[in-house]
């Protein structure tokens, strides 16, 4: 696998005068923060927008750099979407962290102004589902899954004919060799092997911001309070814990085991 030389980001132009720009302007900040509307007097509603729109902030983020790494993987290179799928990672492992801040919001206080929220859910966020079908939820999560998210925003999926794990799948198999290859001989395939854990990290970061988003809606409001979405904890969402993005990096463990003579036990 070979590296492209680097492409010229450059940007063309001279850069502004600094009394025409300031921190304000390049950040926008006056737009940004304009967007922090409270609809009730309630002084706990404000960690409960900061961290959504924290949360979506991110969500932009990751969404551009899955937009950067599919063609680099299709372009084997490897080196720059390894770089790059490794702060999806971290990205992904400091939004994790929002729940336990969203955590210090008590019960009855979110129960106090949740009524005014009526039907506005997480589970509208466009770009959290745009970054699964990004990842390549749709080859995994069956068919209601598919439908409703073409149901919801139609050209979706269409826009994403190449997906990271088609990419993924892709790039390995254009190396003529296996995971199981690559994971025995790391230090011979050292890219594949970090193309690997890098995917593999993303995928059990995704887990575990699933899991500790649970735990603190169980925290907020039991797995038996119907959610603003109109559904209950305890069905959707811990059904949606059986999604991953790599099941079969996972799933390699036990190849890994049984090669250095590890008991399986049958699925
Ligand atoms: C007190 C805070 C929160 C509670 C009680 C809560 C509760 C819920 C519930 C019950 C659902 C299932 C759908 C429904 O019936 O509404 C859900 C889905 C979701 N929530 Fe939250 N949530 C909270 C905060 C957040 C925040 C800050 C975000 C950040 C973006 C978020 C993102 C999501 C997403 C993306 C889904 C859809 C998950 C999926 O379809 O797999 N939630 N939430």
């Amino acid at each position: 696998m070979s590296d492209s030389p680097q492409t010229d980001n450059k940007p063309a132009g001279a850069p502004p005068s600094a009394d025409q720009f300031s921190y304000i302007t390049h950040l926008q900040l006056d737009t940004l923060l304009s967007a922090m509307k409270p609809i009730t007097p309630h002084p706990e509603e404000h960690i409960f927008l900061t961290t959504h729109h924290a949360l979506e902030i991110w969500f932009k983020h990751v969404i551009y750099d899955l937009k950067r790494i599919i063609p680099m993987l299709e372009a084997d290179r490897l080196a720059e979407a390894n770089w790059l799928l490794k702060r999806l990672g971290e990205i992904m492992r400091l939004a994790d962290g929002h729940w336990t801040v969203l955590e210090t919001l008590s019960s009855p206080d979110f129960h106090e102004f949740r009524p005014y929220l009526t039907g506005a859910s997480g589970m509208q966020s466009r770009q959290f589902r745009e970054v699964e079908v990004i990842c390549g939820l749709c080859e995994l999560g069956g068919e209601n899954y598919v439908a409703s998210v073409r149901k919801a925003w139609p050209g979706m999926i269409e826009a994403y004919p190449v997906t990271l794990r088609q990419a993924f799948f892709n790039v390995i198999n254009r190396s003529g060799t296996s995971l199981l290859e690559i994971y025995d001989k790391r230090w011979q395939h050292p890219q594949l092997f970090a193309l690997a854990e890098n995917a593999m990290e993303l995928d059990r970061r995704f887990q575990s911001w699933r899991f500790n988003h649970i735990l603190m809606v169980r925290r907020q409001i039991g797995m038996r309070t119907k959610g603003t979405g109109g559904t209950f904890g305890r069905d959707y969402l811990s059904a949606t814990m059986g999604y991953l993005f790599f099941p079969e990096l996972w799933e390699l463990r036990h190849d890994i085991a049984a090669l250095h003579g590890g008991e399986i036990a049958k699925p």
